[in-house]
This record gives structure tokens, sequence and C-alpha cells, in this order.
């Protein structure tokens, strides 16, 4: 039987590609994203379900799950997808609002989000929670302290949840993807992998065989090197 799945940061890139090919299978989605135009496209194009969220707001998460949780009966598979590149500068020239917008985006809210879903997912014993971390977290890179340790952050979360998690039979998969043709940078990168293609390897994943459970998904396009 396919599955309902929550899905963030849906309305645009790889998590709207995603949202996309889960529907094209069979798989009930609920969509979410600030911008309520291009939620409306999505749910025009793909018959998905959703609701605009702004994810730095911590009580407007907790509110997306029960709001999701309500549409869908059940939630299955949660995507944490969405992020955001707070862009490059020098540690000594952070600033602060900047920090605490990433953390805020890039770590809370999918933090609160694997809260909400695992405890409904535990208590019926199955479920697979992905969380969209980056190949940053395998690496380092000058002047990306703040999206870089945020998603360090996300990704030693994800290795504590996968161990939390499995005692109930609850997926955990931290996703690694490495650069990607979005509007996640001011440039275009043609070099980089078609977010179609990132999605693909989430949706592979969710369609994994019951009995295996992927605890990392690394990959890159063949021009990165940060291994
Ligand atoms: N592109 C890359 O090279 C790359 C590489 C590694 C990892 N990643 C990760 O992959 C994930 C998807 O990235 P992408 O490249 O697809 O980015 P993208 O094209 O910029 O899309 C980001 C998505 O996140 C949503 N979002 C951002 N801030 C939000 C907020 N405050 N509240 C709610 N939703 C918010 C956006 O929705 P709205 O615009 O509607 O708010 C949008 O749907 C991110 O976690 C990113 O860190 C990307």
């Amino acid at each position: 039987m396919k599955k309902n799945v929550l899905i963030t940061g849906a309305t645009r890139g790889i998590g709207r590609e995603a949202a996309k090919q889960l529907c094209a299978q069979g798989f009930t989605v609920f969509a979410t994203g600030r911008d309520l135009r291009l939620l409306d496209v999505l749910k025009k194009e793909t018959g998905c379900l959703g609701e605009i969220c702004d994810l730095s707001d911590p009580a407007a998460v907790v509110a997306l799950y029960e709001k999701a949780h309500s549409a869908l009966g059940q939630i299955d598979v949660l995507i944490n997808n969405a992020g955001f590149n707070p862009g490059k500068e020098p540690v000594t020239e952070v600033d602060v609002a900047r920090l605490d917008a990433s953390y805020a985006v890039n770590f809370r809210a999918p933090y609160l989000l694997c809260r909400e879903a695992l405890k409904e997912m535990s208590a019926r014993k199955s479920g697979h929670i992905l969380n969209v971390v980056s190949t940053i977290a395998r690496t380092s890179a000058e002047n990306y302290s703040t999206y870089c340790s945020l998603k360090y952050a996300l990704h030693g979360f994800t290795l504590c949840l996968i161990k939390e998690a499995r005692h109930s039979g609850v997926k955990v998969t931290g996703v690694y993807p490495g650069g990607t043709d979005t509007e996640f940078r001011d440039t275009d990168r043609p070099d980089y992998m078609r977010p179609e293609s990132a999605a693909q390897m989430i949706v592979q994943c969710i369609n994994s065989p019951d009995d295996v459970t992927v605890h990392e998904l690394v990959y890159r396009p063949m021009v990165e090197s940060n291994f």
C-alpha cells in the first residue's frame, strides 16, 4: 500500500521534484513551504495536499505536524527537506540574525518535526524519517561556517535519532546531497545535479525494501570532490 508523506521545502528545488515524483508513484503527499503561489501550483499539478508554514516559528512547526497528521490520518514518511543558504561570510563578520535564522530553519525545525513524528511512529512501530543534510557536513568550507555548522548539527542529531528510533522499528535516513542546481544559490550551476536527480535518490530510498534501513545516503555530482 502506498504511504502518506509529509515533506517540507516542497515549493522549490529538490523538495518540489520529490513531491512530484512521489505523487506520480501514488503516494499521498502533504507539502509545505512559505510561498503560497508556488504551493498552489504544486497542488494543481500533482493533486497533493499542503499548507504554507514558516519553519522559523517553532509553534508553527508543531502546528504543521498536527495539520498534516489530521489531513493524512497517519504520517508514514517525514522528509525534512527545507533549508536555506545564509550565504558566505567570514566568522568575524557573522551577523547574529542570520546565525539564528539558520539555526531555526536548518536545525530546530527538522528537530521538532522529528520529535513529533517519533512520538507517533514509535507508538505504532513503523515509519521513516529522512533528514536532508548536505555533503558540507562531511567536510568544511572557508567562510561558510553558519550553514556548515548547522548542517553538522543536523548530521549529529540524525545519527542519535537513528539509534533511538531503531528500537521501535522506525527507519531514519540522513540524506547528504552534493551540489544541486536549484535556487539555493544565486548562480546557476549546470555542472551540478539536476533537482529531479537529487530527488530521485530520496524517492528510491523511500522505496527501499521493508527489511532494509539506509542510515546514510551520500551522493554528489561528478564535479564535486569534497570527500
Ligand atoms: N542545492 C544544493 O546544492 C544543496 C546541496 C546539499 C544540500 N542541500 C539541501 O537540500 C535541501 C533543499 O535545498 P534546495 O537546493 O532544493 O533549496 P531551494 O531550491 O532553495 O528550496 C528550499 C525550500 O525550502 C523552503 N524554505 C526555506 N526557508 C523556509 C522557511 N523559513 N520556512 C519554510 N520553508 C522554507 C523553501 O520554501 P519557500 O521558498 O516557499 O519558503 C523551498 O521550498 C536543503 O535542506 C538544502 O540545505 C542543497
